[in-house]
């Protein structure tokens, strides 16, 4: 079967999907009174991921990232992977994670089949992380990273949301605790999104403050491999860690983007900040329909736009990040 592709030619090797919209931390630029109760609706089962996912593959799809809210809140969540794992064609299961338990549970998820972990860390500083997440839990994701490393993980991603005064001044701390470990340190320039508004405007800072600190103490910029992703990653020589700058904000950040998103009840979404997803999980309810879904995924891609306008102080139908995961 052909791989999917746009009109500007982009091919999709990717798929994030979303296992829940719940999340049990309260992180103050997302989900700072916490989730919203969303348990009536159900998210998709085992038995409809599988069909998703399968119907993916046929078209292209080799590497699955799963998200949230956190993913891990699923009790089947060990179950997805596996299953994600054996379909044919899929090469890689990602996941996204706050690292909730981590040090618990890191040796289960490798065990099922999970071959890269992306895990926030905000601050270094267990007080600044609390202060951010609602959870004094910082020791425990450190412990989890460590373990996923003693368990044979290569290389871990760890996401921090860049704000003002909070974080853009610890990046001392950051770049010392990547010295010796292969990490790679991804800070995300805060986003604007329909419940963080004033936030946004109190602690937005542009990721090029940092770039400038990093090229000063000797950082480069590395080349972007092709389906790279939207970050830029810096490395040193003097340092196993590498440095990523996801900058959404800047010129042309869209253009490259070949993500795509399913939502926890089964909506693809071209982009974070669309208005609305595509149904698809009336398409997942039996096996007969794999032909029908597969057709509806590539004519629903013929319509992915370059340019999400963010910059214009548009926010699009996305409430807050929890909602699809990032
Ligand atoms: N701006 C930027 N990043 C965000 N995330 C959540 N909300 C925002 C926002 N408003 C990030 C989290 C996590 C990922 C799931 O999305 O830090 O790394
Ligand atoms: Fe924090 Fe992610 Fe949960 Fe939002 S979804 S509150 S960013 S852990």
């Amino acid at each position: 079967m052909r791989p999917l592709h746009d009109r500007q030619g982009r091919t999709y090797p990717y798929l994030r999907l979303s296992l829940t919209d719940l999340c049990n931390f309260n992180c103050n630029y997302c989900l700072p009174d916490g989730c919203e109760d969303h348990r009536h609706r159900q998210a998709l089962s085992v038995a409809e991921i599988k069909r998703l996912v399968t119907a993916f593959s046929a078209v292209g799809v080799e590497k699955i990232r799963l998200t949230g809210g956190e993913p891990t809140l699923r009790s089947d969540f060990n179950d997805i992977v596996s299953t994600i794992k054996s379909i044919p064609g899929i090469q890689k299961v990602a996941m996204t994670t706050n690292g909730y338990k981590m040090d618990q549970r890191v040796e289960s998820w490798l065990a099922a089949g999970v071959d890269q972990i992306n895990v926030s860390i905000d601050s270094l500083d267990p007080r600044a992380f609390e202060t951010i997440t609602g959870h004094d839990r910082l020791q425990e994701v450190l412990t989890g990273i460590d373990k996923a490393f003693a368990n044979g993980l290569s290389a871990i991603k760890v996401n921090a949301v860049l704000m003002k005064g909070v974080n853009d001044i610890q990046l001392g701390a950051f770049l010392e605790w990547i010295r010796h470990q292969p990490i790679t340190m991804r800070f995300i320039e805060l986003m604007q999104t329909g419940d963080n508004g004033r936030f946004f405007n109190q602690f937005h800072v542009p990721g090029r403050q940092i770039r400038d600190q990093l090229l000063a103490q000797g950082w480069v910029r590395m080349t972007r491999k092709k389906d790279a992703g939207p970050a830029y990653e810096y490395c040193h020589p003097d340092y196993q860690g590498r440095i990523g700058l996801i900058t959404p904000y800047s010129k042309d950040f869209c253009k490259d983007c070949n993500r795509l998103r399913v939502s926890s009840q089964g909506h693809l979404q071209l982009c974070l900040f669309s208005e609305s997803g595509h149904d698809l999980r009336r398409l997942l309810q039996d096996d007969s329909q794999q032909d029908e879904l597969i057709r509806e995924i590539r004519s629903v891609l013929r319509l992915k736009v370059d340019g999400h306008f963010l910059d214009q102080g548009y926010t699009g139908g996305t409430q807050n990040l929890a909602q699809i995961g990032g």
